[in-house]
């Protein structure tokens, strides 16, 4: 008996007849994470609380359907480019991209159709002590306006630690923009009828992106020190996200990039959430330079189990690892483009603790 296993199942047909698998990833202590190809979405995660009972903790869907009808990008991996892109332009060596405006005046989340809406190829790799999921896309030339055939990888592997790693890379033909990141909404009371304000936050940053009226950076790091969004030691996410404060009010609540301490490219913790009730503990670490923590400001989306109910707003936060957002026209942020021979590589890891 291999003490991690993998299960295969079909999860149904897309609206345009392509088949979808579903991946259901065990570990030997009892962790079980499913993952589709089809966005490469997490769809369930049971993770153990302090009395030992397994609990899905990030919002999901049973069906196919339900996430090609309407999703919030509910556990998918997003790109070519996460988050914003002002006024959906940016230019590459004088030539200038235009993308979909799919968030008011900006882009957002790759487009219309982004990674989190098409079908990914995937392979099962198993062996003693890790059980992954490779998924693989080819975003042509063009493809939602973005430069470059780009060959994408996203590995998903679960050990018997309780972590999951997300591993991407990516190659172009082209000089192009990449930004991948991972969209679950936690919610570590496994009761998404129950807000996350009770979650006790940590973001190892001392510094953060504030925003304009359209959620675009404004180019500024501002220090967190005597803000809202000091979470160097933990802090409830309800303590003072409806705090009078200009930059909550543009977010509506927590949806900033912060920057992680510590140097680049070298993976550190980056942030934690903790619940005091059932005592689910997750820790994230990445070699990302920023994270995104968005409180579910948003969220109103349909629920699985009831049609009069819904995935209401901050029912779910996500800890999104990645790059700047609008980086590809802010002189100052970190550089995004990726050339032809060059690969773009990042990885992220979630790991689950009781308490
Ligand atoms: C963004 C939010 C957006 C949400 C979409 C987050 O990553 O920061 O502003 O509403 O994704 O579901």
């Amino acid at each position: 008996m291999p003490l991690v296993t993998i299960e295969k199942r079909s999860f149904g047909k897309t609206s345009d007849n392509v088949a979808v698998d579903q991946f259901i990833l065990k570990n030997q202590k009892g962790m079980e994470v499913r993952i589709i190809n089809y966005g490469g979405i997490i769809t369930s995660w049971k993770v153990k609380d302090k009395n030992n009972v397994y609990k899905n903790i990030v919002l999901g869907y049973d069906s196919l359907a339900a996430y090609e009808v309407n999703s919030p990008y509910l556990g998918a991996i997003v790109g070519r480019y996460a988050n914003r892109i002002a006024e959906g332009t940016f230019s590459i060596d004088g030539e200038t991209y235009r993308l979909a405006l799919n968030n008011g005046s900006n882009h957002l989340h790759g487009g219309i159709k982004g990674f989190d809406k098409v079908v990914w190829q995937a392979k099962e790799v198993i062996d003693e002590t890790t059980a992954s999921v490779v998924l693989r896309y080819r975003s042509s030339d063009i493809e939602e306006g973005y430069p470059g055939n780009l060959e994408v990888s996203v590995t998903y592997t679960l050990n018997n630690h309780d972590e999951l790693c997300v591993a991407y890379a990516a190659e172009t033909d082209k000089k192009t923009i990449v930004n991948l990141t991972q969209h679950s909404y936690f919610n570590l009371t496994a009761d998404f009828n129950t807000s996350i304000l009770n979650h006790d936050v940590v973001i190892n940053a001392d510094t953060f992106l504030p925003v304009d009226t359209t959620q675009i950076p404004t180019g500024e790091f501002r220090s967190v020190a005597g803000t809202p969004f000091d979470f160097r030691t933990p802090k409830s996410i309800g303590n003072e996200i409806n705090s009078s404060d200009q930059q909550l009010a543009y977010g509506h609540g927590y949806d900033h990039c912060w920057v992680r301490n510590g140097k680049q490219q070298e993976s550190s913790f980056i942030a934690s959430a903790y619940e005091p009730t059932t005592g689910r503990f997750l820790e994230v670490f990445s070699d990302a330079p920023g994270i995104q923590f968005y409180t579910g400001n948003f969220l109103n989306a349909p629920h699985p189990d009831n049609k009069d109910n819904t995935y209401a707003a901050r029912s779910g936060f996500c800890f999104e690892t990645q790059e700047f957002p609008n980086a590809p026209n802010q002189q100052n942020f970190l550089p995004v483009l990726l050339h032809p021979g060059q690969q773009y590589e990042t990885a992220t890891t979630f790991k689950f603790y009781v308490k």
